[in-house]
């Protein structure tokens, strides 16, 4: 286990370290041992109180955020960028020790969000509104404004990207920020606190408050004063935000839920680069991706070598201490490794076929085979169920209409996948899937400037790209009355 230093484990409210009023603390867990890394402050209602008085002071309109030129949040944001580069390798040792996924990986995800904070650092001077030609002798036109304070809850299967995908574009619109980590990853949002800081923005701006969801995430999406909340996680949770939002002040509400994501194989296909791309689309990041590609459906021309060739590189897959060069670390916490057990148990009695891995890797540590179930039906439940972890399910198909329906067959709508040389194929595919992204002979490629999102259960709205920021501003109509007659 690499030898990481832990700076930060308060709650970091205006711009400063401190205890939870109730001075209590929790642990945050090392997935990979199971043993307690350290105790962090846990944020409640009372924390949560102080964290969105700050918040609403920093969006005072006098205040220092409000008064300062828009290319100036620009180059708060430029350089934090260049704080998460300078300390990068040390921000990826951290989230690994918090989150158990491969040190390069971890690393690799921290430069990425770089380019994330530079895309919406260029925004933050170019948020434009419209001249309108209404009707009536006036002048109409519109300007965006911030959406106010933002409560932001987060995940923990990408700890510092999700920080990232939230603060980024509320900050270039102007809001101003209170965000709870999940209870899982603390750590790394509080290093990313410190930096917020070091870069320069004005307290207040940004809020950082640890703690668990029914207490501190409750807090937070109740808070009157709170006028939106953005939320990743799960869609249980997710139903719970929405109404509570709708119950207390009906606050904005940006919700990225689960999936379970289509990847359709047609028999064009070159099969091991398509087996390669359907691997990755659903073992990355031990499968605890919201987007992951889980229900692969092969057409019936190459099924079996398809799967011969999916068993072979799961069967390759290499998995272990996370610091080491492996391709999968352990799950997040107990809980999830027993769900994710659970699902491969229930995938076994339904008759699906497992044909690689199928039980728990070592006996220390939240670690998983990876594992491919074929022959699968799609009422099986790990065919219609979010697994979350590192488990395919391979289904056969003959025709492109049944295909269609089947893909959508599913109360989620987040990603989907087409592999295939047919151009008339691959356009038919696109216009009749229903979610947020299709991905063409490719998978899972996010970056800075696409918005990603989903359909239906998946969620509400969308983050990243220009639709990111929107997310984050109110439109407000200016009409003026037009002199009439002539001026003397
Ligand atoms: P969760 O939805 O319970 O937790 C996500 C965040 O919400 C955490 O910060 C948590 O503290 C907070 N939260 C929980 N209850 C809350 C409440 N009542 N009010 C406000 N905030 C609350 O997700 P969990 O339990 O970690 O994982 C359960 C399932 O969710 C996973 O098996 C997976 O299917 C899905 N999930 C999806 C993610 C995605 O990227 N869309 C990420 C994590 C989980
Ligand atoms: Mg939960």
């Amino acid at each position: 286990m690499a030898n990481v230093e832990i700076k930060y484990t308060k709650l970091f409210i205006n711009n400063e370290w401190v205890d939870a009023v109730s001075k209590k603390t929790f642990p945050t867990i090392n997935p990979q041992d199971e043993s307690v890394i350290i105790q962090v402050a846990e944020g409640d209602k009372a924390d949560v109180d102080k964290a969105v008085e700050a918040a609403v002071k920093a969006f005072q309109r006098y205040s220092e955020w409000r008064t300062m030129d828009a290319s100036q949040r620009g180059r708060l944001l430029l350089k934090l960028a260049d704080l998460v580069e300078r300390d990068y390798k040390y921000l990826g040792d951290l989230e690994t020790l918090d989150c158990g996924k491969p040190v390069e990986q971890a690393k690799t995800e921290v430069l990425w969000t770089t380019t994330i904070l530079r895309y919406y650092a260029g925004k933050a001077d170019k948020i434009l509104g419209n001249t309108i030609p209404a009707d009536g002798e006036v002048l109409s036109f519109t300007m965006k404004d911030p959406v106010g304070v933002c409560g932001q809850i987060l995940p923990w299967n990408y700890p510092i990207p999700m920080f990232v995908w939230k603060i980024a574009p509320a900050l270039a619109a102007g809001c101003t920020i209170v965000l709870k980590p999940a209870e899982q990853t603390p750590l790394t949002a509080l290093a990313m606190a410190a930096l917020i800081k070091e870069a320069g923005f004005p307290p207040g701006v940004v809020n950082v408050i640890p703690g668990y969801g029914p207490t501190a995430g409750a807090a937070l999406t109740n808070h009157p004063k709170v006028d939106k909340v953005a939320f990743t996680g799960s869609t249980e949770v997710g139903r719970i935000i929405m109404s509570a939002a709708a119950a207390v002040n009906l606050k904005r509400v940006t919700l990225e839920l689960g999936g379970k994501s289509p990847l359709v194989i047609f028999n064009d296909a070159d099969v091991e680069k398509a087996a390669n791309i359907a691997h990755r689309a659903a073992f990355a990041n031990a499968g605890q991706c919201c987007v992951a590609g889980t229900r692969t459906y092969v057409q019936s021309g190459i099924y079996d070598k398809f799967v011969a060739k999916a068993t072979e590189i799961a069967k390759k897959r290499t998995v272990g201490n996370p610091y080491t060069d492996v391709q999968q670390g352990p799950q997040i916490d107990t809980e999830m490794f027993n769900k994710v057990l659970g699902y491969i148990e229930a995938g076994k009695k339904e008759g699906a076929k497992c044909v690689a891995g199928g039980g728990r890797f070592g006996n220390v540590g939240y670690f998983i085979q990876p594992t491919v179930f074929a022959d699968v039906k799609d009422d099986m439940k790990i065919a219609r169920e979010e697994i979350f972890g590192p488990v395919q399910s391979i289904l056969k198909f003959e025709t492109f209409e049944e295909i269609v329906d089947r893909a959508n067959d599913s109360n989620y709508g987040l990603g989907a996948g087409v592999i295939t040389n047919d151009i008339t194929t691959a356009l038919a595919f696109i216009k009749h899937v229903r979610a947020g992204t299709v991905w063409v002979n490719t998978y899972e490629h996010v970056v800075a400037q696409t918005p990603f999102g989903g359909f239906r259960e998946s969620g509400i709205g969308r983050e990243l790209g220009e639709d990111g920021i929107q997310q984050y501003l109110e439109t407000k109509t200016v009409t003026m009355e037009l002199p009439k007659k002539p001026l003397l």
